[in-house]
């Protein structure tokens, strides 16, 4: 009797249940329903929506640079820098038609080598003169490759000495290449060759770059009253699918999205957040040029020593001091080196160590330091606010790693902030009103000989065409150069993008290449401008310890020096002046 009660019980739920959840899936047919009464009921059905966001994903139309082409049309002189750009950074591939290659034939580290050239006077190197290793690449058959565009990471280092230095890698287009480091130490040198990706493996990064933009997506919430709903966003959206709301910036003009909700009114957007990420990019054969250990990040073999003994400088040498790094036939421009752990810069900069909080409580004083960017630049505020005790972080109620931070040392007179750029950002959640350009807020910086502006943009712009990214450092260069003309001694330090951990899930969307073509703009952007530039690449580049998308303390704390060597110059050595 009773069990049969409960078995009714339990149809009668589920009738209940299905009409409810009919009714549920129906309300946003039925036009000029009264809000308030479905409010509640709605807000279930959004929730139960947005937990399914990537089956309302936009398709997108597979074919070249879409979302390039959208926002404002560049000036001629713009566009005309834009194309000096982008050859500057082309980058060689297999050779047209070629695909697809089966993985035997593509590019394999372990039966890859490279050898250290002799110099004119046999096997005897000095500081001051330049060391050439030669690769050669071979497949996976052990064929020499014919054709270039591998991606490979050239260090010099010494382990014993804390000493490293980051190679220039030249690609000869027919599977060798020469990786160039200039000697700066005496002592034992090691060569370091590593295979990041393989040509046929870029080939596939580039291809995703200009054709899969929404391979990162985003989201918003919108809300008012008890109703909400969460929408797609992007910089670019199949505008024929559904209805848009346009917040493409008034200032910048830099173009955003978001799906329009059923519902409500695109003012009512409350955030913004990571939405997440697409899979099924690549296919099962291209899937096999990204496999960790094999062909991601290894380090290729010496056929013969990997380590020289370098000796003191030649005398006929002395008197060409530090600037005796000129090999020909192609310069070297390290911007620096590893020695004792500590990084020395090349190029006139003196660098101070700040091993003590009162050596940079001292620094910083009377100043107000302004960083915007991504989580790379927030990791410095968190080293400062971490090492200096008097450097207290003030209570903004901002969502932890979104900010926007401040820190303020009253008695020095110290202001740190930090607020993250506009999007494209991957953060969890960003407040609307939070959601700022950094051109927009240098606008609004007083500036002077006490303001210092850190800006730190890259991370966020690797799944977009580089034309995106060019438009954003445009936007920011001009407002830099407003700042700098109404405010004369603000100091603008730029850190660059830096070498991260890749596994295949992470070259697709945030690869050392994608970096690496991003950084090469942004270098030749700001270039001739009084801008300095924390060389975070070479940093990390010439470092012994394993790359992380956030660098390990002992690198931040060598940038937090330089920062502060730029902010302090040293007093002793610009008697020269
Ligand atoms: C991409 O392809 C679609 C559909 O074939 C076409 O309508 C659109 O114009 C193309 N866009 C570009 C930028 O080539
Ligand atoms: C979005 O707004 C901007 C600025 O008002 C405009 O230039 C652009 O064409 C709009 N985009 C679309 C898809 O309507
Ligand atoms: C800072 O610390 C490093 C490593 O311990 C040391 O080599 C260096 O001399 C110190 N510099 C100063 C200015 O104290």
């Amino acid at each position: 009797m009773c069990r049969n009660l409960s078995k009714y019980a339990l149809v009668f739920l589920f009738l209940a249940l299905s009409g409810l959840i009919f009714l549920l899936r129906n309300i946003h047919t039925v036009e000029n329903w009264n809000c308030h009464t479905i409010s509640a009921l709605y807000q279930i059905q959004s929730r139960i929506q947005s937990s399914f966001i990537p089956v309302g994903l936009p398709t997108f139309y597979n074919n070249r640079t879409f979302c390039a082409h959208l926002g404002q049309k560049p000036s001629p002189e713009d566009e005309l820098e834009q194309r000096y750009l982008l050859d500057s950074i082309a980058w060689p591939g297999p050779p047209p038609h070629s695909a697809p290659t089966a993985l035997r034939q593509t590019s394999d580290p372990v039966h890859s080598l490279f050898a250290i050239l002799p110099t004119k006077g046999g096997r005897e190197w000095h500081v001051g003169d330049q060391l050439e290793a030669l690769v050669q690449m071979h497949d996976f058959q052990g064929r020499p490759k014919r054709y270039g565009g591998d991606f490979l990471l050239a260090r010099l280092h010494s382990p014993e000495l804390g000493a490293g230095v980051a190679g220039k890698v030249l690609d000869h287009g027919n599977g060798f290449y020469s990786a160039l480091f200039p000697l700066l130490w005496v002592g034992s040198a090691q060569v370091d060759i590593t295979l990041v990706h393989s040509s046929e493996a870029v080939a596939v990064l580039r291809r995703l770059r200009e054709e899969r933009p929404d391979r990162v997506f985003f989201k918003s919430l919108f809300r008012l009253g008890f109703l909400s709903e969460t929408t797609v966003c992007n910089m670019c959206l199949p505008p024929d699918q559904q209805p848009l709301c346009n917040y493409t910036d008034l200032y910048t003009g830099e173009p955003w999205y978001c799906y329009k909700p059923k519902m409500l009114s695109c003012d009512t957007r409350i955030n913004h957040a990571k939405g997440g990420y697409l899979k099924h990019l690549i296919t099962n054969k291209e899937a096999l040029l990204f496999q960790s250990g094999v062909n991601i990040k290894v380090h290729i073999h010496a056929s013969g020593p990997d380590k020289i003994n370098v000796l003191p400088p030649r005398k006929d040498k002395v008197e060409v001091e530090s600037s005796s790094i000129k090999p020909e036939p192609i310069k070297l421009e390290p911007s620096g080196y590893y020695y004792g752990d500590s990084w020395r810069p090349l190029g006139g900069v003196t660098m101070r160590q700040f091993n003590e909080s009162s050596a940079i409580t001292q620094c910083l004083k009377n100043k107000v330091i302004n960083m915007y960017g991504d989580s790379t630049v927030r990791q410095w505020f968190e080293y400062l606010i971490a090492f200096v005790p008097e450097l207290k972080e003030f209570n903004l109620h901002s969502p932890k790693n979104v900010g926007p931070f401040m820190a303020v040392d009253s008695i020095h007179n110290i202001l740190l902030k930090y607020r993250c750029h506009g999007p494209p950002i991957r953060f969890s959640t960003v407040m609307s009103s939070e959601l700022r350009y950094i051109s927009n807020e240098l606008d609004g910086l007083t500036g002077g000989p006490n303001t210092v502006v850190v800006l730190s943009i890259w991370a966020h712009f690797s799944t977009f065409p580089v034309e995106v990214y060019i438009r954003r450092l445009r936007h920011i260069r001009r407002a830099l150069v407003r700042l700098l003309d109404r405010a004369p001694g603000t100091l603008v330090v730029i850190r660059s993008a830096n070498l991260q951990a890749l596994d295949q899930e992470v070259s697709l969307y945030n690869s050392d290449w994608y970096s690496l073509q991003l950084d090469k703009v942004l270098r030749a952007m700001f270039k001739g401008m009084s801008v300095l530039l924390v060389d975070a690449w070479q940093m990390t580049s010439a470092h012994h310890l394993p790359h992380a998308l956030h660098p390990p303390p002992t690198i931040v704390k060598n940038m937090i020096d330089m920062l502060l060597s730029y902010i302090c110059p040293g007093k002793k050595k610009t008697q020269q002046k």
